[in-house]
């Protein structure tokens, strides 16, 4: 279902999960983008925070795991920065529970668990087509889904939370048979939003569509190069490569080390590359304000490892056109800052 952002995707989606299924937890990364975690509080469940693991970025699966319990309604999980943030454990864990998985794919499009697509293992799934992103609708999203009562839920708070936007006339119909006081055209079943976008931006979606896949393929020959030329002394270079697809190269310090980071800054600066310290969404979400104030008993330094992402990773971006020399004399600088 198309709607103009993916933060619109991941707040429909919240709101219908509660809608749908009552209050809870919600277990959430502690890296990711902020409207994952602020939507999980707009719609009224509590998020349970997890530290990441370094080598996919996305949260430590063992953690989620002992998080589990009667209390938890989902888990939201980020794919960040192109890297397959699944594994079967969690796969296995989940569906044996019965907790539903939802996948943020707004990172990712296009990456794979054991050659399956991200976005299409989990109960539903978001993606973002803002400018910066794989493919672009100017702003987008999109929530995708199997299930039919939540498609038609999402339909619902996607547009005003009316009952004439589901798909099933059964549905639309049993509805109205309730309400007989209320012209059918006109019903509001939730108190919800308007997130719907244009054909305009349709048509741009569909056009980027078709280069898709052919991007992506030099995406993630692009981030092989960087990764195979960097000094895996200095940065990390062991990430976990298996299905990766990206739009942007992570640049993490193997140790924390001030210096080594400003040299880093510095030289990037100099040389006119464009590059965001924290890797994806300004870093350890518990260190911003918007949690902070509203969590104050939750201590960011108990994360160790998004906290070291957070003062020592970078991303730079990482677009189709991108020559491999060009690649190379990136790597060399940053070997030799
Ligand atoms: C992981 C993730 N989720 C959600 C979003 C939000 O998408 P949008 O910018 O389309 O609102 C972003 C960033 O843009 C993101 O990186």
């Amino acid at each position: 279902m198309f709607v103009n952002s993916g933060s619109s995707a991941n707040l429909v989606t919240m709101s219908a999960l509660r809608a749908l299924r009552g209050p809870g937890k919600i277990i959430v990364p502690t890296l990711t983008w902020v409207s994952d975690i602020a939507s999980v509080l707009q719609a009224g469940f509590e998020p349970v925070f997890v530290d990441i693991d370094p080598r996919t970025l996305g949260m430590n699966t063992r953690q989620v795991v002992d998080l589990l319990d009667d209390d938890v309604k989902a888990v939201f999980l980020t794919h960040i920065l192109g890297y397959n943030a699944l594994d079967d454990f969690l796969l296995e864990t989940l569906a044996q529970r019965g907790i539903p998985l939802i996948e943020d794919v707004c990172e990712s499009h296009g990456a794979t668990h054991r050659g399956r697509k991200l976005g299409s293992l989990g109960y539903a799934s978001n993606f973002s087509f803002y400018y910066a992103h794989h493919m672009s609708t100017i702003e987008g999203g999109i929530v995708c889904t199997n299930d039919e009562e939540f498609y038609e839920t999402v339909r619902m708070f996607r547009a005003h939370g009316m009952v004439r936007e589901m798909k099933s006339a059964e549905r639309k119909k049993a509805i109205a048979a309730k309400h007989p006081d209320l012209n059918p055209d006109f019903i509001f079943a939730y108190p919800a939003y308007n997130m719907r976008s244009t054909e305009i931006n349709a048509v741009l979606g569909r056009n980027q569509l078709q280069r898709l896949d052919e991007n992506n393929r030099r995406r993630q020959r692009n981030l092989e190069i960087f990764l195979k030329h960097l000094d895996s002394r200095l940065y990390r270079t062991d990430f976990a490569m298996e299905g990766q697809c990206n739009y942007a190269f992570t640049l993490v310090l193997n140790q924390p080390d001030e210096a080594l980071r400003d040299r880093v800054q510095n030289a990037l600066r100099s040389a006119k590359v464009e590059f965001r310290r924290g890797a994806s969404g300004g870093g350890n979400q518990l260190r911003q304000p918007y949690l902070r104030q509203r969590l104050p008993k939750v201590r960011p330094e108990d994360y160790p490892q998004v906290d070291h992402v957070h003062f020592y990773g970078f991303y730079l971006g990482n677009y189709p056109a991108l020559e491999p020399g060009r690649i190379q004399q990136l790597c060399a600088l940053l070997n030799h800052v």
